[in-house]
C-alpha cells in the first residue's frame, strides 16, 4: 500500500481575521502548515507529502518550507476558492504518484497526535474510508431565537476531524463527480457510496479557526 498525505492550506482564515492567512502565522518557531507537513513526513508508511496552497501565497510557502529538503514532499498545487476544488486540485495532481491511498488533512490541525494518524492508515487496511472523530460529550439543544427549543439526542453524534483517509482512486472519482461545497471529504465520499468508518481522533487535533483557537496554538507551543 503506497500512502500519499495532501494538506489542505489554500484557504484564507477569515474567520480568524489576522494579516495572513492563519495557517502562515508563526506558532514558536513554525507555522501551523509547517507543522502539519512535518507530521506526515515522520511517519514511514507515508510515502509523498503534498500541499495545496493559495495563488497569492507562493512565497509565503517557500518560507514556511525552507530547509524542509526531503523527496518525499511534492510541489505545492494550486487550490481553489473552496475546500472541496482544493481538494480535488490536490488529489489531481497526485495522478502521476498515483499512491493507493491518500489521506487528507487540514493545514489548520497541526497538533494532531500521530497515533491518530496510525489509526487512519491502519483503518485504511479493511476500510475503503476512514475518519479521526470525537464522540458529542456535551447535552445538545435545538436553539429557537436564542431560546434551548428541546433536547437532541448526542447518541451516534460524532465531530468530525481530520485525517480523512481513501482508497485514492475511489476519492478521487468521488470528488471529480462533485460539485458542491462539502464541510469536509466524508461528506463527498458518502455522496459517492463509499463506506467510512470511524476511529478515535484527539482534542489536539482541534483545528484553529477563531482567535481562541490561536491563543491555544500559541500556548501549546510556548514550551517547545
Ligand atoms: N482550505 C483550502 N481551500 C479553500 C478553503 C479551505 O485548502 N478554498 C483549507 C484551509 O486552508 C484549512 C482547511 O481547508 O487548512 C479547513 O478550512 P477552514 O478551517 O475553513 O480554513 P479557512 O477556509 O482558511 O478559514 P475560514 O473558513 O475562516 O475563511
Ligand atoms: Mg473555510
Amino acid at each position: 500500500m503506497t500512502i500519499a498525505a495532501l494538506i489542505v492550506a489554500a484557504g484564507r482564515g477569515t474567520r480568524l481575521g489576522a494579516d495572513v492567512p492563519k495557517q502562515y502565522i508563526p506558532l514558536n518557531g513554525a507555522c501551523a502548515l509547517r507543522r502539519s507537513v512535518e507530521l506526515f513526513l515522520e511517519i514511514p508508511d507515508v510515502s509523498q507529502v503534498a500541499c495545496v496552497i493559495h495563488q497569492d501565497d507562493q512565497a509565503r510557502y517557500e518560507h514556511a518550507m525552507s530547509e524542509a529538503m526531503t523527496e518525499k514532499l511534492l510541489h505545492p498545487v494550486q487550490g481553489g476558492d473552496t475546500r472541496a476544488k482544493s481538494v480535488l486540485a490536490g488529489l489531481t495532481a497526485l495522478e502521476r504518484a498515483m499512491p493507493s491511498s491518500v489521506l487528507i488533512h487540514d493545514a489548520a490541525r497541526p497538533f494532531m497526535p500521530v497515533e491518530v494518524i496510525e489509526r487512519v492508515i491502519s483503518g485504511l487496511k479493511e476500510h475503503d474510508g476512514v475518519c479521526a472523530a470525537l464522540p458529542v460529550v456535551d447535552a445538545l439543544w435545538m436553539e429557537r431565537s436564542g431560546m434551548a427549543e428541546h433536547s437532541v439526542s448526542r447518541e451516534e453524534l460524532w465531530r468530525a476531524q481530520t485525517p480523512q483517509g481513501f482508497r485514492y482512486d475511489a476519492i478521487l472519482a468521488a470528488h471529480s463527480r462533485n460539485h458542491e461545497d462539502s464541510a469536509d471529504d466524508v461528506v463527498v465520499a458518502r455522496r459517492a457510496g463509499i463506506a467510512v468508518k470511524l476511529v478515535q481522533g484527539d482534542e489536539n487535533g482541534f483545528k484553529i479557526t477563531t482567535q481562541e483557537d490561536l491563543a491555544r496554538a500559541l500556548h501549546l507551543t510556548a514550551s517547545t
